[in-house]
């Protein structure tokens, strides 16, 4: 199969790649990639000597080029996204044009060239916050977020492609992934990359927020087994099946880092903060799938990864990385420092 990945540069795009080319000999991939902030060739240097890839750099959302690698593939998986929450709240627009409208994007080339698969890399966070249980894929969207939200479009979009045109979509519903290579903006990345430098780790709100935390190899493994197995029309699930909330996060990077239990610190909480996720997976473990990493694996060899490759992911904590830091963390309320009384007296010209 000659397998056309967006956001190939990324991170669990760029592990799904070095997974399709070190298992699957006869396979092909085309990295379709804009670059932005988060995209980095470095993340594809092991297979950049490969003759079995090959990378374009550009964006889903041209139509032109889209069309032209879809006439030359057999499969589109779709990792392009922007895909950090914080960075929605600030901006929506670049969500709604590469999560919306990039996927509408590859559908029509695809649908175009006849093409009998189609991957779209999706999200437990369609589902909104889920207080009790898990969520099963006919569970109904309840996206609080403008990432969310994006995302969720973007799956109504695919579903009526299926429905209308008989499109042959496969849809992964993943949960909240970690492990190398991934931007250090998240919060596993953040906090160990921080920690390693004797900086801050910034838990939002009282940090009892929890996560099903998924190592960054299953993630690619599942959408892998959904490719060749999974039927057609279906989402699928993907979740290791843990909770783990913010403040044990901070703990344990503060355990396996070795940095002073001070550096953790309360911050303001992220706007409209989804509580809880949780996903029932027994749709992809029918096909065959299992998370093989738990959290407490998981993070071993994420932390070790960080601490080996400073070379990687400290140029990466530039400028940019640092205004953008400064825009999105407040202070927690109470623990600003209280304003001088001057401070508060109206301002007269
Ligand atoms: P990422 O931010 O690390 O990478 C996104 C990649 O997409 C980057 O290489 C970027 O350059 C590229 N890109 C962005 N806009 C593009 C455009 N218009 N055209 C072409 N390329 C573009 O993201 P990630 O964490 O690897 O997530 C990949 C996918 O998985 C996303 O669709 C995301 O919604 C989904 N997902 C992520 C997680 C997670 O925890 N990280 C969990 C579930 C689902
Ligand atoms: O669940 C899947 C989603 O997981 C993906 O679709 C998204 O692309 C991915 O970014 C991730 O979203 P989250 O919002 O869950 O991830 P994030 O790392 O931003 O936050 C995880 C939890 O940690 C959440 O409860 C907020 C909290 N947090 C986050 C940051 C960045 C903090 O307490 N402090 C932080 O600095």
């Amino acid at each position: 199969m000659k397998i056309c990945v967006t956001g190939g540069a990324g991170f669990i795009g760029s592990e799904f790649v070095r997974l399709i080319l070190g298992t699957h000999p006869d396979d092909s991939v085309v990295v379709l990639d804009k670059l932005t902030y988060a995209g980095n060739l470095e993340n594809l240097s092991s297979v950049r000597d490969d003759a079995r890839f090959e990378f374009v750099h550009g964006d889903i959302a041209d139509v032109a080029l889209v069309d032209g690698i879809a006439g030359r593939v057999d499969a589109i998986v779709n990792f392009a996204a922007e895909s950090h929450v914080d960075r929605s709240l600030e901006a929506p627009g670049a969500f709604i044009q590469t999560d919306v409208y990039g996927t509408f994007v590859l559908m029509e080339a695809a649908r175009h060239h006849g093409h009998t698969r189609f991957l779209h890399v999706s999200t437990d966070e369609v589902y909104g916050q889920v207080r009790t249980g898990s969520s099963v894929e006919g569970d109904r969207f309840e996206p609080r977020s403008p990432y969310s939200a994006s995302k969720a479009a973007a799956e109504l979009l695919i579903q009526s492609y299926v429905v209308s045109y008989g499109f042959p979509a496969l849809v992964t519903r993943g949960s909240n992934t970690y492990g190398p290579y991934q931007f250090p903006e998240k919060i596993i990345p953040l906090f160990i990359t921080n920690a390693l430098d004797g900086r801050e780790l910034p838990v939002y709100g009282d940090g009892t927020a929890v996560r099903d935390y998924m190592y960054v190899t299953d993630h690619a493994r599942g959408i892998d087994v959904v490719l060749r197995q999974g039927e057609p029309g279906q989402a699928y699930n993907l979740g290791f099946g843990g909770e783990v909330s913010g403040n044990e996060v901070a703990n344990r990077i503060v355990e396996l880092t070795g940095c002073s239990a001070g550096l953790i610190k309360r911050v303001a909480d992220r706007a409209g903060h989804d509580m809880r996720y949780s996903l029932d997976s027994s749709r992809a473990k029918a096909l065959g799938w299992a998370p093989q990493y738990d959290f407490a694996a998981g993070m071993e060899k994420t932390v070790a990864w960080y601490r080996e490759n400073r070379a990687w992911w400290e140029p990466l904590k530039a400028d940019d990385f640092w205004q953008f830091y400064e825009r999105n963390y407040r202070e927690a309320p109470g623990q600003a420092p209280a304003a001088a009384p001057a401070d508060l007296a109206p301002v007269r010209p």
